[in-house]
Formats: structure tokens, C-alpha cells, sequence
């Protein structure tokens, strides 16, 4: 079973991409949260930052936008620093963003979609598709895949909820069934997969399936992907060292190059939302890490989450 980190705008950047690599592993590929072009033509520092330079393995850069010449724009960028895969986001609910035909919101639109394809596709780097089974009803699934099938793409990763829904209510396995069906290309199941069972439920619905994508999941349990793949780490405390050593990553790279309390805080308190359930008494833990609001107060609150001790 392939397994990848989903890509979480907020979440996923290069600092935790690298230090879940580097002290955490399982993961088959990794995923940049979308870039996007500011203003038609302009991509902002910290966008530039998730792929440049290209020295993380294994990792697939996402961009989303609704024209060939966004498409077109990315391709060439990608190409021209290295890249071999590239991913087109047909899945953010975004609803600024879906009000411009982005995301999810562009899969109303199927005669666009191969519009952008029919102009865009090129053999020096490979497409994949991530997207939702429709923005208002999971009709659209159908139009949306037989424009996709009609080019070569690489895999489709499938999150089986509506845009409209953003992330509430089921996932509707039926429709992700009828996509696997439907579609040509290597189907990737995607969405709230947050425990073993979770996993070994999905496999028995559909044991065909060679690849599966996470994303909070995990976040909440950092070492899902290696219980998956039967590389559980026993020892309680070996798993809190690791927590400790991801996080002692996280927090120095971002202090590296940020400067102040509030510009680091801002970018490591809201790990926590995800990353106390890693801990026994969550709650406590998020609780104390909300309600810190300097770097001393922080690290105090994150030595109250080590004396908390890994859950299992
Ligand atoms: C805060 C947040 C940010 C997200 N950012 C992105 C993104 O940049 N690109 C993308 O394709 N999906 C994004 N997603 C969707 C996830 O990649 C994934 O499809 C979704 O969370 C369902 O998978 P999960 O239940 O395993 O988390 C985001 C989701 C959340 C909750």
C-alpha cells in the first residue's frame, strides 16, 4: 500500500514536510499545499519557498487554477526546477476560491477542464488530479471523469465528499466506488482515515485499491502510515522521543527564519489543533497551547504536553 500526506494549506509546509521525514517516516509521497498566482502572474515568497530549491524527496508540488495559462505557468516553473510530477487541484471548497471556477469549483465546468488539459498536458513532467466526486452533486463525477480518461494522467486522488459540503457529513463511498469504475487512471482514496481500523475498513470495501492518501489523520497520530504498513513503534517512550525530536525540528526551523514571538507562535500553535491528539489528554494539552501567548509560555505548555506522555 502506497501511502501519502495529504497536503493541508497551514499545515503540511516544508518545515513539517522535512521534519516528518526526517524523524518520522512511512510516507511514500508528499504533497505542497496548493500554489497559487497572485494577480494572473505572481507567486508570493512563501509559495516560491515550498519548492525552491528542489531537494525534498519524493515530493509532489500541487498548484490550483482554472485557466491554461496558470496551468501552463506551473508546468514550466516545475519543469524548470527539476520536478518530474506535478498536481492539479480540482478539490478545495474553498468558497472565495470556488466562486472563481477554482477547485472543486471548476468541476461544473468539465469542458474547461479539457480545455486546460488539451493545451496543457506535456510529457516532460506527469499529472495527477486531486479532487472531490463534484462541487454540487456527485452527477458531475461522471463528465468529470470521462474528460480526464480521454488523458494521460498518472493517478486521481479521490476525496468522496461534495465541494459544497467543505469537510462536514459523510464521505460517500458509493461514489468513490462508481469512480473507480469509471475512471481509467489509478484511483487514490482519500478522507477520514484516522485510525487502523479506519484503514483496514476501507480495504475490505474496496480491496482493489494499491494507494491511499491522509491527511489529519496524520497529524492526530503521527505514526499511522508506519502502523499501516506493520512498522509500529512499540515503546511508549520511543514514540515521545519522536514527538519531541519532530517537534524540537519544527520549532528551530521556523525560529530559523522567522523573527519575533507572534510570527513563530502563529505558525506553531496551530500544529496543536491536530498534533495534541498525538498525547494523552489532548483536550488539556490543546487547551494549554491556545491560551499561550509568548515563546515562554508556549514552551511551558509544551513541556505540560511531554509529561502527558504519547498515546498508544
Ligand atoms: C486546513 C486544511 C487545509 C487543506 N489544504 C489543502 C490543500 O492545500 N490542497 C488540497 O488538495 N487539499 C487540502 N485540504 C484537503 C486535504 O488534503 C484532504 O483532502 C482532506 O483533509 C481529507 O483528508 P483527511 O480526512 O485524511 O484529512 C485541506 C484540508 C484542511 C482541513
Amino acid at each position: 500500500m502506497k501511502i501519502a500526506l495529504a497536503p493541508l494549506q497551514g499545515f503540511t509546509d516544508l518545515v513539517f514536510r522535512r521534519a516528518f521525514a526526517k524523524y518520522i517516516g512511512g510516507i511514500d509521497q508528499f504533497y505542497t499545499p496548493f500554489l497559487v498566482l497572485q494577480k494572473g502572474d505572481e507567486l508570493r515568497t512563501s509559495h516560491r519557498r515550498e519548492v525552491e530549491p528542489n531537494v525534498e524527496e519524493n515530493l509532489v508540488p500541487q498548484f490550483i487554477g482554472n485557466s491554461l495559462k496558470e496551468f501552463i505557468f506551473f508546468r514550466d516553473y516545475l519543469i524548470d526546477l527539476g520536478y518530474k510530477k506535478m498536481n492539479w487541484n480540482l478539490g478545495c471548497p474553498f468558497p472565495m476560491l470556488v466562486k472563481k471556477k477554482k477547485g472543486s469549483g471548476l468541476l461544473p465546468f468539465p469542458d474547461l477542464i479539457e480545455e486546460i488539459l488539451s493545451g496543457g498536458l506535456d510529457d516532460r513532467i506527469e499529472l495527477s488530479v486531486k479532487m472531490r466526486i463534484g462541487y454540487d452533486s456527485s452527477d458531475e463525477l461522471g463528465a468529470v471523469l470521462s474528460v480526464l480518461n480521454q488523458f494521460k494522467i498518472a493517478e486521481i486522488i479521490v476525496h468522496p465528499r461534495l465541494g459544497k459540503q467543505l469537510y462536514k457529513g459523510e464521505v460517500d463511498l458509493k461514489a468513490f466506488e462508481q469512480a473507480m469504475v469509471l475512471s481509467k487512471h489509478p484511483i487514490t482514496y482519500n478522507g477520514d482515515i484516522n485510525s487502523l481500523e479506519d484503514f483496514q475498513r476501507c480495504l475490505e470495501q474496496f480491496p482493489s485499491l494499491e494507494s491511499i492518501m491522509i491527511g489529519r489523520g496524520l497529524l492526530k497520530d503521527v505514526f499511522l502510515a508506519k502502523k499501516i504498513k506493520g512498522e509500529d513503534i512499540s515503546s511508549s517512550q520511543e514514540r515521545l522521543d519522536l514527538l519531541e525530536k519532530i517537534h524540537g525540528e519544527i520549532y528551530d526551523s521556523y525560529d530559523s527564519y522567522l523573527s519575533g514571538d507572534t510570527q513563530i507562535l502563529s505558525k506553531l500553535k496551530p500544529i496543536w489543533e491536530y498534533f495534541a491528539s498525538n498525547f494523552n489528554n489532548e483536550r488539556k494539552v490543546y487547551k494549554a497551547i491556545k491560551k499561550a501567548g509568548s515563546i515562554k509560555k508556549y514552551n511551558a505548555a509544551v513541556a505540560f504536553a511531554f509529561q502527558q506522555g504519547a498515546k498508544d
